[in-house]
């Protein structure tokens, strides 16, 4: 099938950057559709770590095209920052051949950073533990009509009456939290500069995907964060403000709503960033033995990642929302001489029933029920087949393959691009 999909099944983090990075090889277009530079994509390029946060993941290789979707939230400055980060280590992306961003998404401007933080920081309880990058605001101003995309960065009129509109509806909500207002002219400057910088990359991108489907090109579509962070069908309200899970495709891409080809990816473990209801969360020295074995610490803010065993329930009900046809388990080296290793089949819920529905609504009242499944130990590191795992770590995928109802295609066992199992 010529559209694929790359999506994360739990709350992102699971590695889906090596994963799309390997992929791309057999790619024509990498696409993003979603989310913004919330999200952190790690390739690991001849040992050197390189974090992409907007510029989708296709760029190592040539002759593929990266495709910003209109369903991304973009902030121009930082895009500018990481496409000169990129070139400061070697890699050279030419805008409008390698990498095109949609005329149509949505910008990010400090305002929206400033008013994501005001948020944060005025929620007495529920706090959403959110990036802090204006994510929320952003998409809120997109829904609201009220945002600027961009497009209006190359139609300089189109930009004045947008932008002013906007801050006369911002800057006393600002003022109001004792804030300082933005300044018109300066912000407008700085956009028609950046609007200059990136003028050759913005095009109808919708179009050129279309064709690209038409002409039987091959299309890679990065999911950004997962599943259990989508808007309508993670754990709300602690999720991202955009639907991350592959039914965001046709709405962030401008494709028709078509069957896809998605890889649902998994980390062999759990693990989540910011605050929400985690039931296999793991607490103490075994939380902490975790995080530091798996590197657990967020790509984009640095914050300790929580930790937990995996859950089949809420891959379960990932797989079905997502269409995941095949897997991708990450990390499995990692869980080497964690003996023995649980695994959540059901959740009891506070009211005593058992349940093997994965409760999206509920999740706070969810005690997890597992089945111990026996660990193992020795360095996977260097293993290419599956055959030449320990036995209990085939085991172990396997009673995770049985409970979830699919086939872990690929298993990856280090950080870097050669170190995957394909079976
Ligand atoms: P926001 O997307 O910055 O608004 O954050 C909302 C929630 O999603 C927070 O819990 C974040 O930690 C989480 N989140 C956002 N992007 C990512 C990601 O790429 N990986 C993991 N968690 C994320």
């Amino acid at each position: 099938m010529s559209v694929s999909c790359v999506t994360g099944l739990l709350w992102g983090d699971e590695g889906k950057g090596k994963i799309i990075d390997l992929l791309a090889a057999e790619a024509d277009f990498v696409v993003r559709y979603g989310g913004g530079h919330n999200a952190g994509h790690t390739l690991v390029v001849g040992g050197e770590r390189v974090v992409l946060h907007l510029v989708p993941c296709g760029v190592r290789h040539p002759g593929v095209v990266n495709v910003v979707g209109n369903g991304v939230v973009v902030d121009p400055f930082h895009f500018v920052d990481e496409l000169e980060g990129l070139a400061r280590r070697g890699f050279e992306v030419e805008l409008g051949r390698d990498l095109l961003l949609s005329e149509r998404c949505h910008l990010i401007l400090p305002l929206h950073q400033r008013l994501d933080q005001l948020a944060e920081s005025l929620r007495a309880e529920g706090k959403i533990g959110t990036t802090g990058r204006g994510i929320g605001p952003a998409y809120a101003d997109r829904a609201n009509r009220t945002g600027l995309r961009l497009g209006d960065l190359l139609r300089p009129a189109q930009l004045e009456a947008r932008l002013t509109a906007l801050l006369q509806q911002k800057n006393p909500i600002l003022e109001s939290f004792g804030a300082e207002p933005v300044e018109f002219a300066s912000l407008r400057d700085r956009l028609l500069d950046v609007g200059e910088r990136l003028g050759s990359g913005i095009v109808d991108a919708g179009r050129v995907l279309r064709q690209a489907v038409a002409a039987g090109r091959r299309i890679l579509l990065e999911g950004a964060q997962g599943v259990l962070l989508d808007v309508d069908h993670g754990t709300y309200p602690y999720v991202t403000s955009s639907s991350a899970a592959p039914g965001g495709i046709a709405a962030g891409t401008g494709l028709a709503p078509d069957r896809i080809h998605t890889l649902g990816v998994v980390k062999a473990y759990a693990t989540r960033v910011g605050e929400g209801p985690f039931p296999t969360e793991l607490a103490g020295a075994l939380a902490e033995r975790l995080r530091e074995a798996g590197r657990e610490f967020g790509s984009t803010t640095g914050r300790p990642r929580r930790c937990g065993w995996f859950d089949t329930v809420a891959a379960r009900y990932a797989i079905e929302v997502s269409g995941a046809t095949e897997l991708v388990m990450t990390n499995l080296d990692v869980l080497s001489g964690f003996d023995p290793l649980p695994v959540c089949v059901a959740y009891q819920m506070d009211d005593g029933v058992v349940t093997e529905h994965f409760p999206a609504f509920d999740l706070e009242h969810a005690t997890p029920v597992y089945e111990s499944v026996p660990g193992f130990t020795g360095d996977l590191t260097g293993v290419r087949s599956f055959d030449d795992l320990p036995a209990k770590a085939r085991s172990y995928v396997t009673t995770i393959e049985e409970r979830v109802g699919r086939r872990v295609s690929v298993i990856s066992v280090g950080p870097g691009r050669d170190q995957v199992i394909r079976r």
